[in-house]
Parts: C-alpha cells; sequence; structure tokens
C-alpha cells in the first residue's frame, strides 16, 4: 500500500509558527513520526510540502499516476480558498483525509470554510501532529475492510 502526504503552505515552519495553534514538533520530526508509522504499518509513504498551490495540484495528480492508494492532506491555508486543489482530489477519486493540526472549526470564520472537504472521505482537526497517524491508520482500515467484501 502507497499513500502520498501533503502539506501545503507554511507547514514547513512547524515547530517556530504559532506554537499556541501547532505545537513544538517541527516538520522534519512529523515525517520522521509519519515514517516510522508508516514501516510499522508495512507501507509506503510518499512525504511533499510546499508553499505553491500549483505543486499540491501536481502530486494530488501524480498520486493517481503512481497508482497510490491514497492521500493525505494539510492543505494549510489553501483549504479555505483552493478549488483547484478541490477539483485535483475529485478527479484522482483517490480516497482522501484532509487533516488540520489546530482545532480549525474554533478558529477565525474564514477558517470554516473547506473547498477540499467534499472530495474528502474524512476530516480530522485539533489532534495535533498524530491527526496525520490516524489519517493513515483510517486509509489502511479502509483498505482492509474493502479486500474483506
Ligand atoms: C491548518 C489550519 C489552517 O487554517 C492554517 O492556514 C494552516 C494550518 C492546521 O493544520 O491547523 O496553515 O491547516
Amino acid at each position: 500500500m502507497k499513500l502520498y502526504i501533503l502539506n501545503g503552505p507554511n507547514l514547513n515552519m512547524l515547530g517556530v509558527r504559532e506554537p499556541e495553534h501547532y505545537g513544538n514538533t517541527t516538520y522534519q520530526s512529523l515525517i520522521e513520526m509519519i515514517e516510522a508509522h508508516a514501516r510499522q504499518r508495512g507501507i509506503e509513504v510518499v512525504c511533499r510540502q510546499s508553499n505553491h498551490e500549483g505543486a499540491l495540484v501536481d502530486w494530488i495528480q501524480e498520486a493517481y499516476f503512481e497508482g497510490a492508494d491514497g492521500i493525505v492532506i494539510n492543505p494549510g491555508a489553501y483549504t479555505h480558498t483552493s478549488i483547484a486543489l478541490l477539483d485535483a482530489v475529485k478527479s484522482t477519486k483517490l480516497p482522501t483525509v484532509e487533516v488540520h493540526i489546530s482545532k480549525v472549526e474554533e478558529r477565525e470564520a474564514f477558517r470554516q470554510i473547506s473547498y477540499i472537504r467534499a472530495a474528502c472521505v474524512k476530516t480530522i482537526t485539533g489532534h495535533g501532529t498524530a491527526g496525520y497517524l490516524e489519517a493513515i491508520d483510517f486509509l489502511i482500515s479502509r483498505k482492509e475492510a474493502s479486500a474483506c467484501r
């Protein structure tokens, strides 16, 4: 099983940016945590981060063309603005989990809109960096359940 783990703008600044919302874990440590979790679960992960919307669109399409089984994405602020990311996920039909480190539903009004959510099979908010691991486990269970059917 292969999953793409995509992070949007400013998530490379984890550990530095607004620790009251995003905690103290750095992006590097997050990736190490995800890779260790993937090894333990016996799956492959491709981890990417970009501050550019088009790069994220390209990687969503790449996940499709590379035959990935699903996507975990934290689109950062593009969550609240990007129809391009919504369309990209829709076009791949890959099961996609939207992750937010902070509890976006308890923050500013502009963070209450998520365009990408309509194309996602699940949304996880406010679980800190553990949310990425939950998203991975969800996609693994979902695939196992569909294999049993
Ligand atoms: C975020 C929440 C977004 O509103 C914000 O723009 C981010 C991070 C989160 O992980 O909580 O960059 O997606």
